[in-house]
């Protein structure tokens, strides 16, 4: 499925690629490579160190959270927010997610077709995060309009646009923090607000960018995640049929569709810290370099027939969630989310079917995720 990265990763597997926004990159395709420029620290996050430029209102809300920052900060971003995705707390969001996901099955019992995105692979997401973060689910369609913007926009197309709803996201955020300042409560930003305040672990700025990055990278990539693996499947009847059959796969199914059909794109990029040499290319301090995280998980010297959709493949390793210090840590909840709605789907609807010629699927743009626009499904 992805033509130019094998060809990139057989014959340039460092390639400096022109991107569609007009900027130069490095691209990194094979799996060793990928993990090794994932481990190396070389590649920083946090390219303002390198410019020492001045934070557009643009650029701070986005950069000053843990996924765009370096160590020692890293280490007390990351640590703040992992409190809250500790194991058993996941765990005890199983039941109302799966709660969340029979509601939104029930919503769709009486059509023929529906649009899976819009029913089911966006609401289920936003509102899990909403819960744990403690934001009315009632403002969910308003945040998929800014979110929508700020990760489609990556491509600068609609500038304007993106500035206008940049703003009005961060002042939603501020009435939201206001809020909660005069009324605590157990949720996630209560907690944040409580270190910003008390214990002054965290900035103002640091926590606009830890919540925006947990809403933003906490739905986005998984409305894609759901929706790509219910098409990897439905265009691969005999691994539905197995799973059908064999409903204990469901674990290493969503591995495998996450391995196949990655909800991710460029999203792992990062910048060279100083000159330096990686797998013998030169590269100066300050270019861009990407690790094609689809490209790896495609790469046959790490997987066999890697454009095969088996569900069987076992312990797989691969790198949809990233690896290193910024490894995803929505990992598991991304995971349980989508254990639970892939496999409560099927269970209701095993015959479902695209509705739309594989060919015509109108696919997201901009340079972050990875996921179509509509998924027009035949339930039945
Ligand atoms: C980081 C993928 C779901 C929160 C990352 C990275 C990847 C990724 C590849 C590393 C980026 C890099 O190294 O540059 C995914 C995928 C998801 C998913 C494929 C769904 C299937 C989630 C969810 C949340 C989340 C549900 C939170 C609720 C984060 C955070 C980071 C991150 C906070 C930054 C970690 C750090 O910098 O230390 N994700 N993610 N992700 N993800 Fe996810």
């Amino acid at each position: 499925p992805y033509p130019a990265y094998t060809q990139l990763r057989n014959e340039e597997p460092v390639a400096r690629v022109l991107l569609p926004d007009g900027q130069y990159a490095w691209m990194i395709t094979r799996y060793e490579d990928a993990l090794e420029a994932l481990k190396n620290q070389k590649f920083i996050k946090d390219y303002r160190k390198l410019y020492e430029e001045d934070d557009s209102d643009y650029g701070s809300v986005f950069s000053e959270n843990m996924l765009f920052a370096d160590m020692p900060d890293h280490r007390r971003l990351r640590g703040l927010v992992s409190k809250a995705f500790t194991p058993q707390m996941i765990a005890g969001m199983r039941d109302r997610i799966q709660e969340i996901t029979d509601e939104l099955l029930d919503e769709i019992a009486d059509q023929e077709t529906v649009n899976l995105i819009d029913a089911f692979a966006f609401p289920l997401p936003i509102i899990v995060i909403c819960e744990m973060l403690g934001i009315p689910t009632k403002d969910r369609d308003d945040f998929r309009v800014w979110s929508n913007s700020m990760i489609e926009g990556s491509n600068g197309a609609y500038a304007q646009d993106i500035q206008k709803h940049m703003q009005d996201f961060i002042q939603y955020l501020r009435d939201r923090f206001e809020t909660v300042r005069k009324n605590p409560g157990g949720d996630l930003i209560s907690k944040l607000i409580v270190a910003e305040e008390q214990d002054d672990q965290l900035t103002e700025k640091e926590l606009y960018g830890v919540v925006s990055l947990l809403i933003i990278a906490g739905h986005e990539t998984t409305v894609n995640f759901i929706g790509n693996s219910i098409m990897a499947l439905v265009e691969n009847p005999d691994q539905l049929a197995l799973l059908k059959e064999q409903p204990e796969l469901i674990k290493s199914a969503i591995e495998e569709t996450l391995r196949f059909n990655d909800p991710v794109e460029y999203s792992t990029s990062r910048w060279a810290s100083e000159d330096m040499v990686f797998k013998g290319q030169a590269m100066k301090k300050g270019d861009l370099v990407i690790v094609i995280l689809n490209a790896a998980n495609h790469d046959p010297s790490q997987f066999e027939n890697p454009e095969q959709l088996d569900i069987t493949r076992e312990k797989s390793k691969h790198l949809a969630f990233g690896k290193g210090i910024h490894a995803c840590l929505g990992a598991p909840l991304a995971r349980l989310e989508g254990e639970i709605a892939i496999a409560s789907f099927f269970k209701r609807y095993p015959n479902a079917q695209l509705n739309i010629n594989k060919e015509d699927l109108e696919w997201r743009t901009g340079m972050i995720v990875r996921g179509v626009r509509e998924l027009p499904l035949l339930l039945n």
